[in-house]
């Protein structure tokens, strides 16, 4: 799998970490910046994520701010993204259960680099359980519902 990796600036060294995780994984990783500690703003760093996913340039994708809160915000605007705000394997194992999230956020502040690293193996490990969540994560994009479930 392609996974896209983008943060701001108080999120690059977990960024950095994360990308030698996925890629000891097998997985392809694409940077979209940021590398330094020079300030950005975490909407532009989402907007590129979102870009990349919408051009099939990878197929997930992972977020970090200073919480992940702002910068999972601004990927959310987007209808062909699910961005979710994780902060321990249970919250990644259940964005990819149920929500069918596409786009692990996390806060390089607030979350430790284990802990990250746990959360993005989690997310990645996990496949999605369908059934009545797929009704559910076709509304969030606005999609036709699909027959199955309750
Ligand atoms: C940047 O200082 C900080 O505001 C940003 O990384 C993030 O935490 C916003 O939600």
């Amino acid at each position: 799998m392609v996974i896209a990796f983008s943060s701001d600036h108080a999120g690059w060294r977990l960024k950095a970490e994360l990308m030698a995780t996925a890629r000891a994984r097998g997985h392809e990783v694409v940077d979209l910046g940021v590398n330094s500690d020079d300030s950005v703003d975490y909407p532009d760093m989402a907007e590129a994520l979102a870009r990349a996913l919408a051009e099939g340039r990878a197929q997930m994708g992972v977020l970090i701010c200073g919480t992940g809160i702002g910068i999972s915000i601004a990927a959310n605007r987007h209808r062909h993204v699910r961005a979710a705000l994780c902060h321990d394997v249970t919250t990644a194992r259940y964005a990819r259960l149920h929500n069918d999230a596409n786009v692990l956020a996390l806060g390089a502040r607030t979350t430790g680099p284990e802990v990250a690293r746990d959360c993005l193996l989690t997310f990645l490990d996990t496949p999605f359980e369908g059934g009545r969540h797929a009704r559910r994560v076709a509304k969030l994009s606005g999609t036709p519902a699909p027959a199955e479930g309750a």
